[in-house]
């Protein structure tokens, strides 16, 4: 056998397994959305635990010359299994907590306030009681004080091939409370 023979034969050979790999990554990629699709919803309950209301300034703590804003702290009830969404293709999951509103000015609004990234069927189930928000609940005009809002857990699957699904939670209605009054002798 000639060199070029098996220059081809090893070429035709690599071609091949070339083919087959992609066509394996492409019905991966297919089927991981299928899959998805015919998983069961994932059961989410969430409920807002307690709120408050303070005057604070965003950035820039102990710079007296920023503007003071109303900042809601949150803490939460969660109980969300998430370990439907893991299949053959399920990488991992970026799960987060989202607060839409409304305002005159502004008639959509979210504000993300808490997350986490998921890599395993084990730690999809979450179960969390008064949990506090990782980020602060603050609006553009600088009011949030008695908003109505929506809370809503929505969640990424990111796959190992294939086109990243999102999908979220029924809506859990909420009001945050009014702004706390200064106390006195302070500020
Ligand atoms: C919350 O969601 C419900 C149902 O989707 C919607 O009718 C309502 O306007 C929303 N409320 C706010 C404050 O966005």
């Amino acid at each position: 056998m000639s060199l070029s023979t098996a220059l081809n034969r090893a070429n035709a050979v690599a071609s091949f397994f070339s083919s087959v790999f992609f066509a394996v990554l492409a019905v991966v990629a297919v089927t991981g959305p299928i899959l998805l699709h015919s998983a069961s919803t994932p059961d989410v309950k969430l409920a807002m635990a307690k709120a408050s209301v303070k005057m604070g300034r965003i950035g820039h703590y102990y710079d007296s010359r920023q503007p003071t804003t109303e900042m809601a702290t949150l803490h939460f009830d969660l109980k969300a299994d998430l370990s439907p969404l893991f299949n053959w293709n399920t990488k991992q999951l970026f799960v987060f907590l989202v607060a839409e509103y409304s305002t005159p000015s502004h008639v959509t609004n979210q504000v993300t306030l808490w997350d986490d990234i998921i890599t395993s069927k084990e730690d999809a189930v979450l179960s969390y009681r008064r949990k506090k928000a990782e980020y602060m609940f603050s609006d553009i005009s600088k009011k949030i004080s008695g908003i109505e809002a929506n809370l809503t857990l929505h969640w990424d699957v990111m796959p190992y091939v294939g086109v990243l699904i999102h999908d979220q939670s029924a809506p859990t209605k909420i009001q945050l409370p009014v702004l706390e009054a200064k106390k006195s002798g302070k500020n």
